[in-house]
């Protein structure tokens, strides 16, 4: 895959997040992220087509792409820690640390496949997720295929008690602390569809994962492909 200089979305310094990074930095050797890649819904895409591990965190769903023989793979990460972990697992993997979020050192419409796995729980702002899913658009080739696999909102006492009690702080009911340092968030069905609206989804999944923390959580998995001409990126 090329990478170029140019980076057109303005975005946000890392720096302004270094809570979270911090948090991330010392979750690269400590926690193991579970959200399964579904290869059938990969098949026709070419060995050779150029995939983007955005959040790739260590390089775990980099490692099973390899494993099918996809060889033009790139994760990026905003987590130097991460990235250090996923370089010394993967030498032979190209690995980027991200400065300013969410702005890509790629080409318009140079990718054939963007790789979202547990990353929109990360990101507390419904506004910051938005400019990701507009930074993903830009990158994508027209046609080229977005999969997202991420955490559905539930309805158990313990997550029903945990997002009303943070619901006034973050503005959002579904974001919350998890106690050990970070804020997550978890999403109903429908706000997956709206970030995805200027996208055709192709299908979608649930599946069970367990989350970083050790819980058994129900993830959502969607494969949608950009329109073959180009469009607005999705707004509120
Ligand atoms: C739960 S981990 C999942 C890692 C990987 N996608 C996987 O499934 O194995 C989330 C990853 O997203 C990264 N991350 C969090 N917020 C991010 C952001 N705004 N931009 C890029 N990466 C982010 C974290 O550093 C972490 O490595």
């Amino acid at each position: 895959m090329t990478t170029s200089p140019e980076t057109p979305t303005e975005g946000i310094p890392v720096s302004d997040l270094e809570s979270q990074t911090a948090y991330l930095d010392a979750a690269a050797t400590t926690k193991r992220f579970t959200h399964p890649l579904h290869t059938p819904w990969l098949d026709n895409v070419k060995r050779g087509a150029a995939i983007l591990d955005y959040g790739c965190g260590y390089g775990r769903t980099l490692d099973a792409l390899d494993q099918q023989g996809f060889d033009n793979l790139c994760g990026f990460d905003t987590s130097p820690g991460m990235i250090a972990r996923a370089r010394s697992l993967h030498p032979a993997m190209r690995f980027v640390v991200l400065d300013t979020l969410p702005a890509l050192a790629c080409p318009d419409a140079s990718i054939d496949v963007v790789v979202l796995f547990a990353v929109v729980t990360c990101i507390p702002s419904d506004d910051a997720q938005l400019l990701l899913i507009g930074e993903l658009h830009r990158v994508l080739k027209p046609g080229a295929l977005l999969y997202l696999s991420d955490l559905l909102l539930r309805d158990d006492r313990r997550n029903r008690d945990r997002c009303a009690r943070f619901a006034e702080s973050y503005g959002t009911y579904g974001v919350f602390e998890t106690g050990d340092g970070t804020v997550c968030g978890h999403h109903p069905s429908d706000w997956f569809t709206s970030l995805l609206a200027g996208f055709e989804t192709i299908d979608t999944r649930r599946t069970t994962v367990t989350t970083m923390n050790g819980n058994t959580s129900t993830g959502l998995q969607f494969l949608a492909r950009n329109p073959a001409s180009r469009h607005q990126t999705p707004t509120h």
